[in-house]
């Protein structure tokens, strides 16, 4: 941040919505820390360094980046991909978590669940299984079609894509790269998947699922800790 000329910007790393500690004993603070203030800080310092040479992509955001990856010069493509998409699946995934979580859905989100996986419990069964059997390091989403009559889906990406990529609205999602959970679960993800469903935030994922149109896209991008850009 420092070597910014003025007017320059630069994205940014969103604060946590609440403590390193607080979504313990499911996640511990030690693996909240590294994975935020490390983690996905380096991914906003490399997707910053990456496009320092780039100005007429400075106004972008991180979102705009991964949906136009066309738009962005050959030889930082790549890069862009997985630090724009480190960026922008971290962000939703803090927030896809609360310390104070209801452990089930209610509403229109709730009837959609069992409209399109029989029950609330044989989606999580779904969720987990899929999570579980991912290979190598990639994230989990529950996702709802832009066709199909908006019918929700379990969806997982590799690396560090995100549904919206190819016209899924991302509802709730889980992190299953190693680093999420390896130093209590060590080699056990389908623990952590588990364990996990204690802090999946569902007012969220309503307040997903009630925007998720063409509509909201725009005003996703609009929110703290997907613009991540700010002028100095
Ligand atoms: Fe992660």
């Amino acid at each position: 941040m420092d070597n910014l000329e003025p007017g320059q910007s630069q994205h940014l790393l969103p604060a946590l919505p609440y403590s390193h500690a607080a979504l313990e004993p499911h996640i511990d603070a030690r693996t909240m820390t590294l994975h935020h203030d490390q983690h996905h800080a380096s991914y906003v310092a490399n997707l910053n360094a990456t496009l320092e040479s780039i100005p007429e992509l400075h106004e972008r955001t991180a979102l705009w980046l991964l949906l136009n990856l066309s738009k962005v010069p050959e030889k930082i493509r790549t890069a862009v991909r997985n630090n724009a998409g480190g960026h922008v699946n971290h962000s939703l995934f803090w927030r896809a978590m609360s310390p104070a979580a209801s452990g089930a859905p209610a509403g229109p989100l709730a009837d959609a669940i069992d409209r399109d996986f029989g029950s609330f419990e044989q989606f999580k069964y779904q969720f987990t299984e899929t999570g579980g059997a991912l290979f190598g390091s990639g994230w989990i989403w529950l996702a709802r079609s832009q066709q199909d009559s908006g019918r929700l889906q379990i969806y997982t990406t590799s690396g560090h894509d995100n549904p919206l990529m190819q016209g899924r609205f991302p509802i709730l999602v889980n992190d299953v790269w190693e680093h999420a959970y390896y130093l209590k679960y060590e080699n056990r993800r389908s623990d952590y998947l588990q364990d996990w469903w204690a802090v999946a935030d569902w007012e969220e994922a309503a307040r997903r699922f009630e925007t998720s149109d063409q509509f909201a896209l725009q005003e996703w991008e609009g929110e703290g800790g997907l613009v991540l850009r700010a002028s100095r």
